[in-house]
């Protein structure tokens, strides 16, 4: 199996990376921007090739693409796009880079990278995109998490339509909306605050679902919390 993990340096992305890779047949592409946690993977697992990447750039998709063909990487069987920008801040308070930027790494940028790497997808090949509580809707909403939440829904609903125009493809796509994890992200925004599950737990039900969950969903915003959030 070829896997794609979008933002695999830290947090639930990386335990993702180490369960992944575990499994014997498995080939893992993983990216993020920390060079120093992407030469620390490489170095681990022999069956993991890193990509270092920035959501941000205008050229997220051709830059992928390109070093992708260097590594000699042609198919993608499970896309995981579980890279996330998280800023905690009133909405008077935002300036419109940091909101911006926001959209660009939890929404702009996985769309694109769907968009480039769709035609490596054979049929019978999954895309998992990993939101959060705060963006499904009818959910409690937080102070602070205006535009994250939003960029949430947003790829939450991206998802929804992707695997109407991609059934006829063959390639399934689905969402997953977290509740909280304990990761760096969770401590960064919300000191103190204690999440009733941990990345590796996390990471052991999305390799799992992105490995076995399209034979049973296609097209679905799944939440995937104890509680809200
Ligand atoms: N933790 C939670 O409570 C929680 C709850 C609901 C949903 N989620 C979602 O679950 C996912 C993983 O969360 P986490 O807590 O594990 O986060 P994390 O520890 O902060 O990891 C985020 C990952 O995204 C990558 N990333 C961030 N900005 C990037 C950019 N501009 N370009 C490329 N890569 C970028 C980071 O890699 P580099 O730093 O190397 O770029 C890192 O690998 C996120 O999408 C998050 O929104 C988390």
């Amino acid at each position: 199996m070829n896997i794609l993990i979008i933002g695999g340096t830290r947090g639930i992305g990386r335990e993702l990376v180490g369960l992944l890779a575990k499994e014997a047949g498995n080939r893992i592409a993983v990216t993020g921007r920390n060079e120093d946690a992407l030469k620390t993977i490489a170095a681990e697992y022999e069956n993991v090739n890193c990509i270092t990447h920035y959501l941000t750039n205008s050229d997220c998709g051709n830059s992928l693409i390109k070093k992708f063909a260097e590594l000699h990487l042609s198919t993608v069987d499970i896309l995981i796009n579980i890279a996330g920008r998280l800023t905690s801040r009133d909405f008077e308070n935002f300036d419109e880079d940091e909101a911006r930027r926001i959209m660009e790494v939890n929404f702009f940028g996985p769309a694109t990278v769907i968009r480039y790497i769709k035609p490596l997808m054979p049929k019978g090949s999954h895309i998992v995109n990993i939101s959060s509580m705060g963006g499904y809707q009818g959910s409690s909403k937080y102070r602070g998490l205006s535009y994250y939440s939003a960029s949430k829904a947003a790829i939450a609903c991206l998802s929804e339509c992707l695997a109407g125009e991609f059934a006829v493809s063959g390639i399934s796509v689905n969402c997953l909306a977290l509740g909280s994890v304990q990761t760096e992200m969770l401590a960064e925004a919300f000191p103190g605050y204690k999440a009733p599950v941990n990345a590796e737990e996390m990471a052991e039900f999305i390799a799992d679902f992105a490995l076995r969950g399209h034979r049973f969903f296609n097209g679905k915003i799944l939440p995937v919390a104890m509680t809200n959030p």
